[in-house]
Parts: C-alpha cells; sequence; structure tokens
C-alpha cells in the first residue's frame, strides 16, 4: 500500500499573501486541491494524509468533504516545522503501508509520471527523490558575500517533491533525527544521514514549488495550458463536426442558401 503524506501546515510567508499559500487559489481551486486530485488520480496511490496547521484542521476537514474524488486521506496537526509536520504524517500512516510518499502541497504542478517513477523506485531502491538537473551556475559564499566555491555544476541537482521511501526506512530516518536533534531541508536528507543510498528520478521543472508571489503566474499559466488541451480534447468533435456542415453548406449551390 502507497500512503502519500503532504505537508501543508506552513505560513507561506515568503508568498506575503496574509493566508496559508496552499490555500490560494490558481485556475479556480485552492492549490492544496489541486494537488491532492493529481495523487487521487494515479492508481497507483493508496492513501492521502493532510498536515495542517491544527487551527486550520476543521476546515479543512469541512472543506474537502464534499469532493468525492479523493482517495480515502485523512486531515491531521502538524508541527512548527516542515520535519515536524513530516514526523506527525508519519506516525498516521495506515499499518498496511510499506511505501511512504512526501509531497510538498504546494506543487501543483507534479506529473502522473513523476509520481509513478517515484513510487517504483522507493520499492527497488528503498529511496527515490524528484529532482532536475540545476541549470544555473551555484556558488558557495560565505557570511561576507565572498565566494568560496564554484561546485561543479554537472553534479548539481535541484531537489523536488515527491520523495518516497520505504516505511521502516523513513521511520528510521525520523527517529535518529529526532534522537540526534537534526533539521534537515528535506525528508532525503535525513535518511542520506543513515548512510543509504537515495536514487535520483528525473522530474520535470515545472514542479515548481508554489513559494514566492511570481510562482503564482507561472503555475496558473501552466494550470490553464493543461485546462486548455483537456478542453481542446473535448471540443475536437464538436469542431469536426461542425467543419463538415460548413463544408456541406459551402459545396451547396447558390440558390439552396437562401
Ligand atoms: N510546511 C509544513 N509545516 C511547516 C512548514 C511548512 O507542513 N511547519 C509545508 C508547507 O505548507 C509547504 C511545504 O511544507 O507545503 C514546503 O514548505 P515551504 O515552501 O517553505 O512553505 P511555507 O513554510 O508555508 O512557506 P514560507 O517558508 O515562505 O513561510
Ligand atoms: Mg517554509
Amino acid at each position: 500500500m502507497v500512503t502519500v503524506i503532504f505537508p501543508a501546515a506552513g505560513q507561506g510567508k515568503r508568498m506575503q499573501a496574509g493566508v496559508n499559500k496552499v490555500f490560494l487559489e490558481l485556475a479556480g481551486k485552492p492549490i492544496l486541491l489541486q494537488t491532492l486530485l493529481k495523487f487521487s488520480h494515479c492508481t497507483a496511490v493508496d492513501r492521502l494524509i493532510v498536515v495542517v496547521a491544527a487551527e486550520e484542521v476543521l476546515f479543512i476537514r469541512r472543506a474537502l468533504r464534499g469532493v468525492s474524488e479523493l482517495k480515502p486521506y485523512k486531515v491531521i496537526a502538524g508541527g512548527t516545522e516542515r520535519q515536524f509536520s513530516v514526523a506527525n504524517g508519519l506516525k498516521m500512516v495506515d499499518p498496511a503501508t510499506d511505501i511512504v510518499l512526501v509531497h510538498d502541497a504546494a506543487r501543483p504542478l507534479v506529473s502522473q509520471q513523476t509520481i509513478e517513477s517515484v513510487i517504483a523506485e522507493a520499492r527497488l531502491s528503498g529511496a527515490a527523490i524528484a529532482a532536475v538537473r540545476e541549470k544555473n551556475t551555484v556558488k558557495v559564499v560565505d557570511g561576507n558575500g565572498v565566494v568560496k566555491k564554484t561546485p561543479e555544476r554537472a553534479q548539481l541537482w535541484e531537489v523536488q517533491t515527491p520523495q518516497g521511501f520505504k516505511k521502516e526506512l523513513l521511520e528510521a530516518a525520523y527517529q535518529k533525527a529526532a534522537q540526534d536533534d537534526v533539521l534537515g531541508t528535506d525528508d532525503a536528507s535525513l535518511v542520506e544521514r543513515l548512510g543509504v543510498p537515495v536514487k535520483v528520478v528525473p522530474g520535470e521543472y515545472r514542479n515548481i514549488k508554489v513559494t514566492t508571489p511570481e510562482d503564482l503566474l507561472i503555475v496558473e499559466a501552466f494550470l490553464r495550458e493543461g485546462r486548455l488541451e483537456k478542453a481542446k480534447e473535448g471540443i475536437g468533435s464538436v469542431i469536426a463536426d461542425l467543419a463538415a456542415k460548413v463544408e456541406k453548406h459551402m459545396s451547396r449551390p447558390m440558390e439552396d442558401k437562401k
């Protein structure tokens, strides 16, 4: 069984929207819902655990109640750091789960293919993360603004979510991090601390995390593109029908058209 934990208990400070950014609507639907639907439409996914701030739990439960397309889900309270939110989610995972995915609620553009590849690689290797090759030159800079190092770009990958793990491995990683009082910037870094290899699965550049206001424009554009493609498929037959009628009309003699 595959369970996905969605950390959504942040405050979205960098978005400066005054509300948790995952509640903002894009292309007519809240970001959180867009993300949950992506995973609900994936046949390889069985359960969802949505982790929101304690004071948002009831409101989110109510908001999701009417959404019929969702896979079975729980809404639970998170913590003050993303890592604590995921840790809370991990405690609520169904015992029948063998693979746990963690996915930022703020990444609504994830593709079915990326979700499926991460699940498959996690089953095979134990730990798998979606990532894309770094496009920019990245420098290590000290506290005085002086460049210390320029890591070779060919070795750099920009890490995303989903990140997928065998359940016992992720539990061990979270337990050790808590024991050692360590905060990692992603879930895989806690697994790396166990000395366990983490496999990179090539993801997609469009799977961005909605973080600052300009990201809203980019994500909205991609979501609209997706809807347009769907709409085109839907109206394809209508247009073909119309075109056939026009053609027939045009080919009739003039007196017929009066
Ligand atoms: N998150 C969480 N619990 C926290 C902090 C973050 O569940 N205590 C979630 C966010 O809701 C988000 C994901 O982790 O879906 C990635 O975090 P980030 O992009 O940093 O979101 P925020 O923390 O909300 O944003 P900011 O750092 O700008 O305040
Ligand atoms: Mg944050």
